[in-house]
């Protein structure tokens, strides 16, 4: 009883604060939902009161409120539809400072897709100890819910999404659709539907941890951050098949100030893609492979502008992948790429360890364009390990009318996977400096700095 009067006084207190909208569906759930007397399982630490401790003991931390979605009437049988209590256990839990909606472990719970909407009050954490599913595929997953995600985080500022838990997005239909490149019959590529859904995607919100978690089997990317800013991704494992068509690990764009550190990502697209408007971005201690490697790009697509810049990533490994660390931009898109280092990765068995594709073109014949998004500035130093010898080990393809600038190679050291034979780097309308030792020696890289051929062709940021 005791713990059901402090949870009271708690509710009492935040109801006055409250949005109306909040609060009646908060009253509503609590009055009369038949799991009104499971109340006293909203866990909340043993007296005294939060708002006590705070007024008197300074020193005290302030106890958190846990709210458990089994409380909120959630099953986790991995077959009952347990969106509702999820919302209704967001929802208390947002307008409550420092709690924490906790996802039990031994449960599975099928979300359908939702957007988790703030603001909400700061130090929310999500915590996920158990598994988390969306509905089996795109014949189980409602008409009226949006194709393209699936859990969404929208407009939250200070969130900690952790855990030991599990997010499986079930993805294996979605993979098989027959618009899925080789998925028709007879290996065909069929005209249709195509959209499937990012599994967690973060949108206009800043000052984001995410940690811990294991993801997988996303039916698209498993990650998007758009227009974010401040977001710190730690510990992460993140696995999809090889050949998953389209699942990206972690997608950034328009986002400032993201931070990736030591995570792993197994995949069948990028394990890292970064999209036009990302600034400030870190990248350290990452694992991927197989995957599609570390990608800034595409870039450009339909003439579009984009601006990336100050993108590192140390201190990693590329394994069995078809890129190692990548710039592709499309013919015809205007912006720059610059100040970009990429800085002591090892990479096994890759197959372009180090690209610039300023042609990168999914479809086939895309026509020659003047106008192109201008690379500069891009180190690469303490590149090593095995290429995979089905094309070159450097491959600096830049744009026709405007080049590269400013590309550093330095220590970088890349052997053939198979046999002996070394096979001689590309690049075209490529300038920059080589220091220290290059293995294969790059005889194409151009001297100096054409900017004087630039000044009027391209269109900085
Ligand atoms: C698929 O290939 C098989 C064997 O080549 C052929 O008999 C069959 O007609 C093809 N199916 C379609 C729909 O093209
Ligand atoms: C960002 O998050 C950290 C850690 O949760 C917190 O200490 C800090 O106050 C937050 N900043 C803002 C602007 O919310
Ligand atoms: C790198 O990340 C892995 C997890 O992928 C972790 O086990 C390891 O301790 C990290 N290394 C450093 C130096 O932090
Ligand atoms: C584009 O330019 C390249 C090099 O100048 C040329 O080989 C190619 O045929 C051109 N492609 C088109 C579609 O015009
Ligand atoms: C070349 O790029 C490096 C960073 O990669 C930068 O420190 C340096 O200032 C650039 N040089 C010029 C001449 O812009």
């Amino acid at each position: 009883m005791k713990v059901l009067r402090i949870f009271f006084l708690v509710l009492n207190i935040f109801l006055i604060f409250s949005e109306t909208s909040v609060q009646c569906r908060f009253l509503d759930f609590f009055t009369e939902d038949p799991s009104f007397r499971k109340l006293s399982e909203i866990s909340l630490p043993p007296s005294p009161a939060p708002q006590a401790a705070a007024a008197y003991f300074d020193s005290t931390p302030i106890p958190r409120a846990i709210l458990d979605v089994v409380s909120f009437g959630a099953v986790g049988d991995g077959v009952t539809d347990d969106t509702q209590a999820f919302k209704t256990a967001w929802d208390a839990a947002c307008q409550i400072e420092s709690a924490t909606l906790l996802v039990p472990k031994h449960y599975t719970f099928m979300i359908q897709s939702t957007i988790f909407t703030g603001p909400c009050k700061s130090g929310l954490t999500f915590q996920i100890d158990g598994t988390v599913i969306p509905p089996d595929g795109p014949d189980s997953w409602p008409k009226a819910n949006s194709r393209r995600q699936w859990l969404v985080f929208y407009r939250i500022n200070d969130l900690s999404l952790q855990g030991n838990g599990v997010i499986d997005g079930k993805g294996e239909k979605w993979w098989d659709l027959p618009c899925k490149p080789h998925k028709g019959v007879n290996g065909t590529t069929l005209p249709g539907p195509c959209d499937s859904p990012v599994a967690l995607r973060f949108f206009m919100s800043s000052n984001l941890t995410v940690k811990g978690l294991r993801i997988k089997n996303s039916p698209q990317f498993h990650f998007r951050f758009d227009k974010c800013q401040d977001v710190h991704i730690d510990s992460l494992y993140i696995k999809s098949p090889a050949l998953s068509p389209n699942t990206d690990g972690i997608h950034i764009e328009n986002s400032i100030n993201v931070k990736i550190y030591n995570s792993v990502v197994y995949n069948g697209d990028d394990c890292v893609s970064i999209g036009a408007g990302s600034h400030d971005v870190d990248i350290r201690n990452i694992t991927c492979g197989p995957s599609h490697g570390i990608s800034i790009g595409s870039l450009g697509i339909r003439n579009s502008r984009a601006c990336v810049s100050n993108i590192a990533v140390t201190d990693s490994v590329i394994k069995y992948s078809t890129n190692g660390v990548r710039i592709k931009t499309w013919q015809g898109g205007s912006g720059s790429v610059s100040k970009v280092t990429f800085k002591n990765i090892h990479m096994d068995t890759v197959r372009n360890p180090i690209i610039i594709d300023q042609y990168y073109c999914e479809t086939k014949g895309c026509a020659n364009q003047t106008s192109a998004v201008y690379i500069s500035d891009v180190e690469y130093t303490s590149i090593t390990g095995t290429y995979d010898v089905r094309s070159p080990p450097m491959h600096l393809a830049c744009s026709n009318s405007i080049p590269c600038t400013n590309l550093t190679l330095s220590d970088v050291k890349l052997f053939p996977a198979q046999g002996q034979k070394m096979l001689e780097p590309f690049c075209w309308n490529a300038y920059g400096d080589l220091q220290a030792l290059i293995v294969p020696p790059i005889y194409c890289l151009l001297e100096g700095n054409p900017l004087a051929l630039l000044e009027n062709s391209v269109n900085l940021c």
